[in-house]
């Protein structure tokens, strides 16, 4: 394949890894925002359910979920072409090189950190989403699925939930590091470039990468240690 070709095809993934990453972050604000009532005690039930309700019901919001798991896989399976092709465009390292001393951590681990973001929204969507869709739930005074309860028993399980908590932790740090070279290296390859903005957007993409991730992992660290 002519170089200029192979260069064409990796930018135009790059575009779609950036398109689909802004949106999957949308998707995490809104994500947070639902989940931050799991921490509302016994008193949040029924108004969480009613909510789990909704997002699984309501047309437009059915659409958009459609596309967000689209995204996600396109995400990740371009993701993954792309580690593989830059790998074959470099496979022998240089003896003198020392990757640190011109890039972050991060931005060479992108897809080491996205595997395990991968397999954590596997399992993760295993265990709440396909059970909320497909499951056995216990059912609330209203008479909506109890996804609430379902939340808390996974986290306070007697042998797991500590396992579990920790998971999650984990697994939020690995984002909040995706996400410290993603958010702005996204705003980079849709060329959004200038000098005036380039320092506000690394700013946000770094609050944003240590916030949502931060706040993620007290939710199950704050059911687990109040149970
Ligand atoms: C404290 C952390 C989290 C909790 C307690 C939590 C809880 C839940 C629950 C209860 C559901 C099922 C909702 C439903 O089907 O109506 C769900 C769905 C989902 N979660 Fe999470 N979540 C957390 C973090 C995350 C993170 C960090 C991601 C992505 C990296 C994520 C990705 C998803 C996806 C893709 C779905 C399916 C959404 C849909 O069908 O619209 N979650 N989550």
């Amino acid at each position: 394949m002519a170089a200029n070709s192979m260069l064409g095809s990796s930018l135009v993934k790059k575009y779609w890894m950036a398109l689909t990453g802004l949106f999957l972050c949308t998707f995490l604000i809104v994500h947070l925002a639902g989940n931050l009532q799991l921490m509302g005690g016994d008193a949040a039930r029924e108004g969480f359910n009613e909510y789990a309700k909704f997002m699984t019901t309501f047309p437009l919001i059915k659409i958009t979920s459609y596309l967000l798991y689209f995204s996600i896989l396109f995400h990740a399976f371009d993701g993954i072409l792309l580690t593989i092709q830059n790998r074959k465009a470099r496979p022998v390292q240089y003896a003198y090189e020392k990757p640190s001393a011109n890039s972050i951590w991060a931005s060479r681990n992108m897809g080491l950190l996205g595997t395990i973001i991968l397999v954590f929204i596997v399992t993760h969507m295993a265990n709440f989403w396909a059970r909320m869709h497909w499951g056995e739930m216990p059912i609330d005074v209203n008479g909506n699925k109890d996804l609430f309860t379902v939340v808390m028993e996974f986290f306070r399980d007697p042998s797991l939930g500590v396992v579990f908590t920790l998971v999650y932790v984990i697994s939020m740090i690995a984002m909040g590091f995706h996400l410290w070279h993603g958010f702005s290296s996204a705003f980079q390859t849709l060329g959004i470039n200038h000098k005036k903005y380039n320092k506000i957007i690394k700013s946000v993409g770094y609050g944003f990468s240590v916030i949502i991730p931060a706040l993620f992992a007290v939710i199950p660290v704050y059911i687990f240690l109040t149970k």
